[in-house]
């Protein structure tokens, strides 16, 4: 028998980290929190070190605590991070997504900076502030900034934040290997802007259980009785990271599309796949000859820009490098059989689950020996997330010391 509003409304007979109230999904009350208590103090992956070869190279990126930055690689081969934010008007300095200057230079007034993010020229200067003001007053200002794990750019706003590599641990480690044999390259960076909540995309890629949506990860490991599929386990890690085991893909049970290549990845047995999800919004995932890096910049509670890189090796010849293209668009191109079935599922969640719809308590709690369809992954990100806002994810509302300490 279908339910009545009484029953809909009713909290679930499960332990309390076993669902969640939408509302965190669609309060802004709490989106304004994320920022200021998770997305200003965690790593952030920005881009990657190949997107900025030459001195002189610059890459803007939309921060997730809501500051504009803009990314240069200096003259003394440095990478370096600052405020996108003029600091005589205000203005953004830097408006193009990436490129090459000597020097930064505002549109507005030509106020002009160096890729140490010192002021090198205001037009007029001595004329306008004599000796009240002069260019050392007017640097821009400098983000924590650090290149690792595969050559990755991370950004930090918080001044005083733990080191990269402490914030990371352990998560990445059993991909090490495939990612720092040899330099990287960056093949493609795309993005898609969806009506959802960056956390519902980011437990899509935390839970397994959903390989129901891709028929094409059904038939190359799900119904594969070899593929290791369900044997496959999440790691936890602190700060809310998580890896799941590797597994070996049988393309070739897949019969609509031009098959992936042999070509492999140094360190990745063939037809490997192995992921990790990185606290609170970036995802590896390493299939077989391509890597695809997702990292998410959330706009509002229900709108959030998803970014995409795939990554090939700096020493691909070119037609290496066109197999590996190939590779990734059979399954995350356009008219390929995965990456756009799941941005379908968070948008329908976004849809469902947005203000002012009558949706109720949402289950978290599947346990399955931590393996493949246990919902662990998405609860570890929750448990993260509830520890750093102070906020049960099944009763967020009640924000007292008290739930705070019950989630901690
Ligand atoms: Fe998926």
């Amino acid at each position: 028998m279908a339910r009545n509003t009484a029953q809909w409304l009713k909290r679930p007979n499960l332990p309390s980290t076993h669902y969640v109230d939408p509302i965190i999904y669609s309060s802004e009350e709490i989106f304004e929190e994320e920022k200021e208590k998770i997305f200003r103090k965690v790593w952030h992956l920005a881009c990657h070190e190949s997107e900025l070869p030459n001195p002189g190279d610059f890459r803007t990126y939309r921060h997730p605590g809501g500051t504009p930055l803009v990314i240069v690689r200096g003259q003394d081969g440095k990478v370096r991070s600052f405020y996108n934010i003029c600091p005589h008007r205000g203005n953004v300095i830097v408006y193009e997504p990436s490129g090459n200057a000597k020097n930064l230079t505002c549109i507005f007034h030509q106020w002009a900076f160096n890729g140490y993010g010192e002021c090198v020229d205001i037009p007029r200067g001595k004329e306008g502030y004599q000796d009240r003001l002069c260019k050392e007053d007017v640097a821009l200002k400098e983000v924590r900034t650090e290149v690792g794990f595969g050559g990755f750019v991370w950004v930090n706003l918080d001044d005083h934040c733990e080191p990269l590599a402490q914030y990371i641990g352990h998560a990445l480690d059993f991909m090490l290997p495939e990612l720092e044999s040899e330099p990287l390259e960056i093949m493609w960076y795309y993005q898609a802007t969806l009506h959802t909540n960056y956390k519902l995309i980011h437990d899509t890629n935390s839970e397994f259980y959903h390989d129901y949506l891709h028929f094409y990860n059904r038939v190359t490991g799900m119904l594969d009785p070899n593929s290791g599929y369900f044997q496959r386990k999440y790691t936890a890690f602190p700060n809310g990271h998580a890896s799941v085991g590797s597994q070996k893909c049988n393309y070739a049970a897949y019969k609509g599309t031009v098959r992936r290549s042999a070509l492999g990845w140094p360190h990745l047995e063939p037809g490997g796949w192995k992921l990790v999800d990185l606290f609170p919004a970036i995802t590896f995932n390493l299939r077989t000859s391509v890597l695809r890096i997702d990292s998410y910049i959330p706009l509002a509670p229900n709108k959030v820009i998803l970014e995409f890189r795939t990554l090939g090796l700096k020493s691909d010849t070119p037609e290496i490098r066109r197999q590996r293209e190939k590779d990734a668009i059979t399954i995350w191109g356009p008219w390929g059989r995965n990456l756009h079935e799941d941005l379908l599922a968070s948008s329908g969640q976004g849809m469902a689950m947005a203000k002012g719809s009558q949706a109720m308590y949402v289950l978290q709690a599947r346990e399955e020996d931590n393996t493949i369809h246990d919902e662990i992954g998405m609860r570890h990100f929750l448990a993260e997330w509830s520890r750093r806002m102070g906020r049960s994810a099944s009763n967020p509302m009640l924000k007292t010391e008290a739930a705070a300490r019950a989630v901690a």
